[in-house]
């Protein structure tokens, strides 16, 4: 190696060197984001735990499961994992109480498996979401597509009729193609003086609903166009290969023209992700040919692939310690718990708490103890503390805190002090 590197001329060294440096700083990249994210979720084996662990015997996801539950594909407050974990903490007394009257068994949570559920269950709230036609047709005029789309034959003949992409069935389907076509159509929109479309709350699934009543029964032959559930690992990657990383950066690695996107306030829905960066589209495509970035094309699998890792960059977002330290004892923790290393009776510890300690790994651990827990409660006659997600994630921050001070103080100590 070092022979041939001093026998090369100095000219082809010389300009092998900012290409290697470049090289060497993806990589750097890709370990730092995956250090200090590790693993993805897999929502395939969401989906095993759903059903193993008797959810799908009371809830129905994706039109499937029993009904003794709410349908968890239409919780309102649902939309990533922490707001599941937050739910199903709030919910905890009454849920275990009717799976004992139906004999289901508590489940218990080990290593992945609720991380994986949740990667699930926030798939599953995030397809299909059904529009109203009345206020599609509605949208299909004051946006102006009718201007220049017909649907089965009528209306505008600049664009291609809508007919033929009626069968896309969800939100992320409908911006992939339009986002691959809108250099074209931004051009025809400059022309005919159009104002560029930008798509809030429901208007994007409304317009589908429509465009699919209106091209009739054709349309519904073409089903989902994913073919698997996203997955936020293919997303990562996609990320860079489409070249997102040249402008965004995400935990402050990447670059600088656009906002981190591990610190934007997105939307939780992958639908609602797709529209935020849909109507961004103008501002983005215009510094793309400003910086020669080619324009990304994407399937449908690849977009939802895409959004699964932007939206799963919201769960790993650290909540507030301090806030977190508050919520402890207003909820009624402290009177339980000790959290400076001293004993108080009834719970263990939780400077003691062992491990790596991500929220979810936390919330698991409070979900497994959480029948211990409520029984407890209820011999002081001390009401359930309900939880929404952000003092979850708080809560789950300062736990966190505690934890890694006294690992590191006396790991000896925190070790013999474990429950
Ligand atoms: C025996 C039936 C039963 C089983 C099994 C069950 N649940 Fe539930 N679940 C319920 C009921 C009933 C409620 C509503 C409780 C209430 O009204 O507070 C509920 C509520 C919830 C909620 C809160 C929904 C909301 O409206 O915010 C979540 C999340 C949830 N369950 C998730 C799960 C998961 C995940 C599993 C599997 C580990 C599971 N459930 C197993 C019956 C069940
Ligand atoms: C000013 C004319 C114009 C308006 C207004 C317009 N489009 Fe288009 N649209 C086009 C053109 C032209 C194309 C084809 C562009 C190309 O292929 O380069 C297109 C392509 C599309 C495609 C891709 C179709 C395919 O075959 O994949 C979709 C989807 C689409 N438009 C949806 C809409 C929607 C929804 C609206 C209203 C919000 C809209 N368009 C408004 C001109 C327009
Ligand atoms: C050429 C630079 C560039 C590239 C490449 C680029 N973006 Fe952007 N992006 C921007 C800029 C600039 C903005 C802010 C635009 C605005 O203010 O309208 C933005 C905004 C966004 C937003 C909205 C953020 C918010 O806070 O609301 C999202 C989401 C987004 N981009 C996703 C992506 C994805 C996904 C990719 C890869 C397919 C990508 N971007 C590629 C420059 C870029
Ligand atoms: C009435 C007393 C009581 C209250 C109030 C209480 N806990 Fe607990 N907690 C316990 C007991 C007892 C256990 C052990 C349960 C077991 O062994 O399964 C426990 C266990 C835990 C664990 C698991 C510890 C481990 O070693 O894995 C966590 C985490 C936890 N509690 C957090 C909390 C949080 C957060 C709150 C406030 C919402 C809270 N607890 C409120 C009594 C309580």
């Amino acid at each position: 190696m070092c022979q041939l590197r001093r026998s090369l001329p100095v000219t082809i060294l010389s300009a092998r060197i900012p290409m290697l440096r470049s090289v060497g700083l993806l990589l750097a990249w890709a370990i730092l984001i995956s250090a200090a994210f590790g693993r993805n979720p897999d929502p395939k084996e969401g989906l095993k735990v759903f059903s193993i662990k008797g959810c799908a015997r009371c809830h129905t996801v994706m039109g499937e499961g029993g009904n003794i539950g709410p349908n968890l594909s239409r919780i309102p407050s649902a939309g990533d994992g922490l707001d599941f974990a937050a739910a199903m903490w709030s919910h905890g007394p009454q849920m275990w109480q009717r799976m004992s009257t139906e004999q289901v068994q508590l489940p218990k949570f080990e290593g992945e498996e609720m991380e994986d559920l949740f990667a699930f269950l926030t798939m599953a709230s995030s397809l299909d979401e059904s529009g109203n036609n009345e206020a599609g047709r509605l949208v299909f005029q004051t946006k102006r597509c009718m201007d220049c789309h017909a649907i089965q034959g009528k209306g505008g003949k600049v664009g291609p009729d809508l007919a033929r992409v009626a069968g896309n069935r969800n939100p992320v389907a409908w911006v992939a193609a339009m986002w691959n076509h809108a250099p074209g159509m931004f051009g025809a929109m400059k022309e005919k003086g159009v104002p560029f479309p930008r798509f809030q709350g429901s208007e994007m699934a409304d317009l589908q609903a429509y465009i699919r009543l209106m091209a009739g029964p054709s349309a519904d032959r073409v089903y989902y166009r994913y073919v698997r559930p996203p997955s936020s690992d293919e997303g990562e990657a996609l990320f860079r290969i489409k070249h997102c990383v040249q402008c965004h950066s995400i935990g402050g690695y990447g670059g600088r023209v656009g906002p981190d996107l591990s610190r934007a306030a997105l939307p939780r829905k992958y639908g609602a992700i797709a529209l935020v960066m849909w109507n961004h589209a103008p501002e983005m495509q215009r510094m793309m040919a400003v910086l020669s970035i080619a324009l990304p094309q994407f399937e449908a699998q690849e977009l939802a692939d895409l959004l699964a890792y932007l939206s799963s960059l919201s769960m790993k977002r650290e909540g507030d310690a301090g806030a977190g330290a508050r919520t402890f004892a207003v909820k009624g923790c402290s009177g339980c718990h000790s959290t400076t290393g001293g004993s108080t009776s009834i719970g263990p510890n939780l400077t003691g708490l062992q491990g790596n300690l991500t929220p979810i790994n936390i919330a698991r651990a409070m979900w497994n103890h959480g029948p211990a827990m409520l029984q407890r409660m209820e011999k002081s006659a001390i009401a359930w503390p309900v939880f929404n997600s952000k003092e979850l994630s708080d809560t789950l921050a300062f736990l966190k805190s505690i934890q890694a001070a006294s690992w590191q103080s006396s790991p000896a100590k925190a070790a013999a002090s474990a429950p």
